[in-house]
């Protein structure tokens, strides 16, 4: 094995043979210009299959995205503007480091046979590169967007037979996370197709030297989560696009979720998420407020959007606030900056939250999830419509023996406890209250 840093290439799962996907030149060097500081990588080979590590979002990226907010109407003006007020909002500071455009930044719609992939002249008139070296000079990373398929999901050229090339333009633009697309293009695909054409960008973009987080985007399809993060894909959806609800009756237009929609099929997944390769939840709706140029839906109420926030930070979800930052209410930003449901997002130890108890309606649950310390983050959420009590029971519940906890409110700041009795809280309509817990004293089966 060669041991050149941090990107490796090890083992096996994937199912499809490395000889057709990297024939002899994975075991050289890449040979395109390093555009960042060089990122060496490793190789091994062995029982035909490939396991890729690029060794990046080791905690789950967060920053900001163009799509929920401005859809396909982005531009340069908009993105400096984002990034100027990010900075100025503490949104860098907290956290808020990935400055993503998504879909339309290209300059042609219509077949990659028949036109180039290149920036709108119009929407980028200095370029993406320039914007990038903006977003680095003020401490941020820029990511973009494209699709294996002819087109992508927006009808823009898309990447398909030109992953190489296109990774290598990328790159050579300054770019440090790739949305890679394969919902509209690849949906009626078979999984080895889908499979087979993010593994090619996801060595190109190794192939590159520069290290760019990869998101592997397939809305929850083809069981990604089961085989993506062996391809070194960082981050792929768990599910179809988000709309600007809570808890809409059904799928909105049939297809999109709401936040309880991806809650629930978060927790069917919860085990595939980790260090480096993470669950995704779809870009944050805090501050959408119903009034998106993209997004349907009604919007959330300030509560609502602190529930949904609470609840993508504790499953350890990238974190990409979808919103015209401009715009967000002291709330909202109250919400998407609290230090401490941030660095639940952030530990690194890297868990979801899954589902521990609920009430026989279905409208009270207790989430929790380990934390590196060896604390417990709990989140007690009130699915119903009315303000319920919800009990913690440390052993029924939780299955700790832990007899005697303290524990931490996240939201208000304040600590609670020693407590050696189960502990009783109100929780409102669509609320979900936040605490971290530690063990104090163990008596039986510690
Ligand atoms: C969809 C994707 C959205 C957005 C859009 C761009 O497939 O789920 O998040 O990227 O494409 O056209």
């Amino acid at each position: 094995m060669q041991s050149k840093g941090p990107f490796v290439i090890v083992s096996t799962v994937v199912g499809i043979a490395s000889a057709q996907i990297f024939g002899n030149s994975t075991t050289s060097a890449p040979t395109t210009t390093p555009t960042s500081e060089p990122v060496p990588w490793n190789v091994t080979h062995y029982g035909g299959q490939v396991n890729i590590t690029n060794n990046l979002a080791l905690t789950p990226p967060m920053g900001w995205s163009s799509w929920n907010n401005y859809g396909p109407d982005i531009n340069e003006t908009v993105v400096r503007d984002t990034i100027d007020a990010m900075d100025r909002l503490g949104l860098k500071d907290a956290g808020y480091i990935y400055v993503n455009i998504d879909d339309g930044w290209q300059r042609y719609k219509g077949s990659r046979g028949e036109h180039p992939l290149e920036y709108d002249p119009v929407k980028f008139p200095n370029g993406i590169k320039a914007v990038a070296d903006y977003a680095h000079s003020k401490g941020f990373k820029l990511g973009i967007y494209s699709g294996p398929g002819d087109t992508t999901c927006a009808g823009y050229t898309g990447s398909e037979a030109h992953a190489d090339d296109d990774a290598k333009l990328f790159a050579s633009w300054g770019v440090d996370h790739l949305k890679y697309d394969s919902c509209c293009s690849h949906h009626d695909e078979p999984q080895a197709v889908v499979q087979q054409v993010m593994l090619d960008m996801s060595t190109a973009l190794i192939s590159t030297n520069r290290s760019v987080v990869f998101h592997a985007c397939h809305c929850g399809w083809a069981n990604v989560w089961e085989w993506a993060a062996e391809e070194g894909a960082n981050q792929w959806r768990i599910g179809q696009d988000i709309s600007d609800d809570f808890n809409y009756p059904g799928n909105r237009e049939k297809y999109y979720f709401d936040v309880l929609d991806m809650l629930d099929r978060g927790n069917e997944v919860a085990q595939y998420t980790g260090p480096g390769h993470w669950n995704d939840y779809d870009m944050l709706i805090v501050g959408l407020d119903g009034e998106s140029k993209q997004l349907v839906g009604t919007g959330l109420s300030d509560l609502e959007y602190r529930t949904h926030f609470s609840l993508w930070a504790l499953a350890a979800s990238p974190l990409l606030i979808g919103a015209n930052v401009n715009k967000l209410s002291p709330y909202n930003l109250a919400t998407l900056t609290n230090k401490e449901i941030i660095a639940v997002n952030q530990d690194p130890l890297g868990q979801s939250i899954t589902m521990q108890w609920s009430s026989p309606d279905n409208k009270t649950q207790i989430y929790a999830k380990g934390m590196k310390d060896e604390s417990m983050v709990i989140a007690l959420l009130n699915r119903g419509t009315e303000t319920a009590s919800i009990t913690v029971d440390m052993r029924a519940h939780l299955t700790v023996p832990w007899d005697v906890y303290r524990m931490r409110d996240l939201w208000k700041g304040k600590d609670k406890g020693p407590y050696d009795i189960p502990f009783t809280t109100e929780v409102q309509a669509h609320e979900a209250k936040v605490y971290q817990i530690w063990q104090v004293a163990c008596t039986v089966g510690c």
